[in-house]
């Protein structure tokens, strides 16, 4: 199909939040639509889908509203601005309901569906963020494209982080020509920032970010060369601390420091890990989860790839005086395929895995003899094709609830629980 201008009536939203539209028998995915809109769009076919950009809204839908940010058309951070919160939270659980159901036939009666968890923050509730060189400034990555946004300040932030994409930009300088990607975060009220470069380091980088750590602009940074051009480098405080876990700017934290907190403590729930049983935890980072598990003097097993994740939850058990975790740093799935080899058992199974899900789960759990497992998911297509895979396995679904880790976008949060 050529280019089309045309009259489109959006029935509902796609997995990855756009809004559909039928025409001639065919689905068009139209971005920033809504269920109930009639839009102008132009259409055009793109690979095997249809896809539609929104050139006017003719009946809007009463959940929509004017952005927050004067970027919101073109920065691609917060796609769904435009929508009332609580009709984004609903509208990510029913992503969340219809990707089980039609891409692992999981029925909605099948479970119980607990309380969506909004974000307290619509906006600066985002503690971790990853900036790009922009022309000269740092920003993001456009909507729907790899074009960089250059932002001064961003209101997703936390309030420390607010403010940084301009200012470190500005302290990096003609720097910037050497900087891949630069990463905010904020933990225990502090911040610390890590500068990832093309080549190898160069002294101006240490110098400048001395500055601002002198300043009190900074608790702390990382230096990190480009693959093979040299080992990290650290200024002042790079590792922050928040609720018990530890941190640094180049390692994982979950974006929502406040809605985080309660995913834990539903996650850990629904796991029901009684003493001295034995979880396995898989993609267990820093230890988020590891250690509330471990509070409830279960014997947790926990495997993570990320050596600087692995360092930083075996330092903060030791300063918690944490027992009964053994941590294994390594691939999941080969981690999971040598404990089944050596006929491990684990009564409970918790996992939170990337975008891409745990391709396999379903022989290990059964294999490991896992008897209940709560799967925390960010991906709702990988979180369905896992699903199915765990069903077929003789796995059946629990409960499902959906956390809102990341107002204003597209982005949904789901925890799974199954037993067998
Ligand atoms: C969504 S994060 C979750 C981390 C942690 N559970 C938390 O709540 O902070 C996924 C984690 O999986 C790790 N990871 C990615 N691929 C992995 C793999 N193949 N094997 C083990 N861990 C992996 C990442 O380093 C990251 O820490």
């Amino acid at each position: 199909m050529s280019l089309r201008r045309l009259e489109l009536h959006i029935e509902r939203l796609s997995k990855s939040g756009d809004g559909v539209a039928q025409v001639e028998g065919r689905a068009v995915f139209v971005s920033g639509a809504l269920p109930g809109e009639k839009v102008l769009a132009e259409v055009q076919e793109l690979g095997k889908a249809l896809r539609g950009e929104v050139l006017e809204v003719l009946a809007p839908s009463p959940a929509r509203r004017p952005p927050a940010c004067a970027l919101a058309d073109t920065c691609g951070g917060c796609d769904w601005m435009h929508v009332d919160e609580q009709v984004q939270l609903a509208e990510k659980e029913q992503i969340v309901v219809s990707a089980l159901e039609h891409l692992a036939d999981i029925e909605r009666r099948s479970y119980v569906l607990l309380p969506r968890v909004p974000s307290p923050k619509p906006l600066g509730y985002r503690r971790r963020a990853v900036l790009h060189p922009a022309d000269g400034r740092l920003g993001f990555f456009g909507r729907r494209s790899h074009t960089r946004v250059a932002v001064e300040t961003c209101p997703a932030l936390t309030g420390p982080l607010e403010p940084l994409p301009g200012a470190l930009a500005a302290a990096l300088g003609a720097g910037l020509m050497d900087v891949e990607e630069v990463h905010l975060l904020e933990a225990g009220g502090k911040v610390a920032v890590s500068v990832h470069l093309k080549g190898a380091s160069k002294p101006r980088f240490g110098e400048v970010l001395g500055a601002l750590i002198r300043e009190g602009r900074l608790a702390g940074a990382v230096v990190a060369p480009g693959e093979g051009k040299g080992g990290v480098e650290l200024f002042g405080q790079a590792t922050l601390e928040e609720d018990g876990v530890l941190y640094r700017p180049d390692g994982f934290a979950q974006a929502n420091a406040v809605v985080n907190r309660e995913l834990v403590a539903r996650a850990v729930e629904a796991l029901e890990p009684q003493p001295g049983q034995a979880v396995l935890e898989l993609y267990s980072g820093n230890g988020n989860f590891t250690f509330p598990i471990a509070a409830r003097r279960a014997q947790v097993v926990a495997v993570e790839s990320a050596p600087v994740s692995v360092q930083l939850a075996q330092q903060a058990a030791r300063a918690r005086g944490v027992a009964g975790v053994r941590f294994v740093q390594g691939d999941a799935q080969k981690v999971a395929d040598g404990l089944v080899r050596e006929g491990q058992r684990f009564d409970r199974l918790l996992l939170d895995p990337p975008r891409a899900g745990a391709p396999g789960i379903g022989l290990w759990a059964s294999k490991l003899l896992v008897s209940r497992l709560v799967y925390v998911a960010c991906d709702p297509a990988a979180l369905a094709r896992d699903a199915e895979d765990l069903w077929s396995h003789g796995f059946r679904p629990v409960s499902l609830q959906v956390f809102d880790l990341f107002p204003q976008t597209r982005h949904v949060e789901a925890v799974l629980c199954m037993t067998r």
